[in-house]
């Protein structure tokens, strides 16, 4: 439903869906949609399109729900605005924008974690501590490579997007694509700033050369 709602210019607050996915995901809890005859609202990218289902995308419940997703999604992420690769681009910007929601919200009690921040990898940056767990770039590193070099690991509040026995990008055996990159809806992943022009397709990442001496 998401889909044909997005496609007739009707805008849903989103953050995991995959067009190309054929299992929708359903992670961010941002996109809930009322039903006209049930009870509670639904998530629209999990709910198919049915011969005379009404739906109303701004109901009070659905936006209450999305609203509390997004103020969960930002407890946990470091708003630093001024200081991101991706700021003015970001879909949490967007979703802030979207629902009146603060980028400095406080409802919850704000928990961010300090995971190191990879810039092995020559031609990106990966900081694990911006990451809302989309699965975007699980997804599209799964899809063209088969096996993909990310994956989730953990659960709860410690579930984080990493690597094969959590080793750095440039031994992990990721191909910079960029395919990744592309998807990432925040900061989290990023070019570096010398990637900009014109990077490499599917260079083997390398590793980074040691110090001498
Ligand atoms: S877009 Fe539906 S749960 Fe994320």
């Amino acid at each position: 439903m998401l889909w044909a709602a997005v496609d007739n210019g009707i805008y849903i607050p989103n953050l995991c869906a995959i067009r190309r996915a054929l299992e929708p995901y359903g992670g961010c809890r941002l996109c809930f949609v009322e039903i006209e005859g049930r009870s509670a609202p639904v998530t629209a990218c999990t709910e198919p399109v049915a011969e005379g289902i009404v739906v109303n995308t701004q109901g009070a419940k659905a936006r209450r729900l999305a609203r509390t997703a997004l103020e969960l999604l930002l407890a946990s992420h470091p708003v630093d605005c001024a200081h991101c690769a991706k700021n003015r681009s970001c879909e949490l910007q967007k979703l802030c924008s979207f629902l009146g929601v603060k980028l400095n919200t406080r409802r919850f009690r704000k928990l961010v974690h300090n995971y190191p921040i990879d810039s092995s990898c020559p031609q990106f940056v990966y900081d694990p501590n911006k990451c809302v767990l989309c699965g975007k770039c699980v997804w599209v590193c799964r899809e063209r490579f088969g096996i993909g070099v990310l994956g989730f690991a953990h659960r709860g509040f410690d579930r984080i997007v990493t690597t094969f026995e959590d080793k750095p990008i440039a031994e992990s055996g990721c191909h910079v694509c960029n395919d990744c990159i592309k998807v990432c809806p925040v900061g989290s992943l990023v070019l570096k700033e010398s990637s900009k022009a014109g990077a490499p397709e599917d260079e083997q990442c390398r590793k980074p050369a040691r110090r001498r001496g």
